[in-house]
């Protein structure tokens, strides 16, 4: 029973200690994948977030981002429908949405560098 119990005392204190740093990585490398990927076409960081609220930017990046490719497919711009179906932005999405979801519209927060 201790030696169960301390274990997972352990493993908690060690949760407790990464969540916040992955969770940070996280934006910062989805403001990165935001100014390489959507800057061309959406102005700034700060701009970019701004775009939608924070429950509006879980609803587009919910399903595999399902809904962010759809709204580009309807704006039948060809590089935005190439972009949304490539590996790119498969891999940079979980990113892009922690970036996007942390500064958006209602969120109060403006990102820096942005
Ligand atoms: C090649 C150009 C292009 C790229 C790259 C692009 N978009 Fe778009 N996006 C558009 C166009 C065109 C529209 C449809 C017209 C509009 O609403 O501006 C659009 C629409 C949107 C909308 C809907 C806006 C609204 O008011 O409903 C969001 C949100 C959005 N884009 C986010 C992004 C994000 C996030 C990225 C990067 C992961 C991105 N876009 C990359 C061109 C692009």
């Amino acid at each position: 029973m201790k030696l169960k119990n301390g274990i997972s005392f352990a493993l908690a204190t060690a949760v407790m200690v990464m969540v916040p740093s992955i969770a940070s990585a996280d934006i910062k490398k989805g403001q990165k994948y935001y100014l390489k990927d959507c800057k061309k076409c959406h102005g700034n960081g700060v701009k970019g977030a701004a775009m939608l609220d924070q429950d509006e930017w879980d609803d587009m990046f919910a399903n595999d981002g399902e809904e962010i490719i759809a709204v580009h497919e309807d704006s039948e711009n060809k590089k935005a429908i190439k972009y949304f179906h490539s590996k790119r932005f498969k891999k940079h999405a979980p990113h892009l949405r922690d970036f996007l979801y942390e500064y958006g519209a209602d969120s109060g927060k403006v990102p820096s560098c942005g």
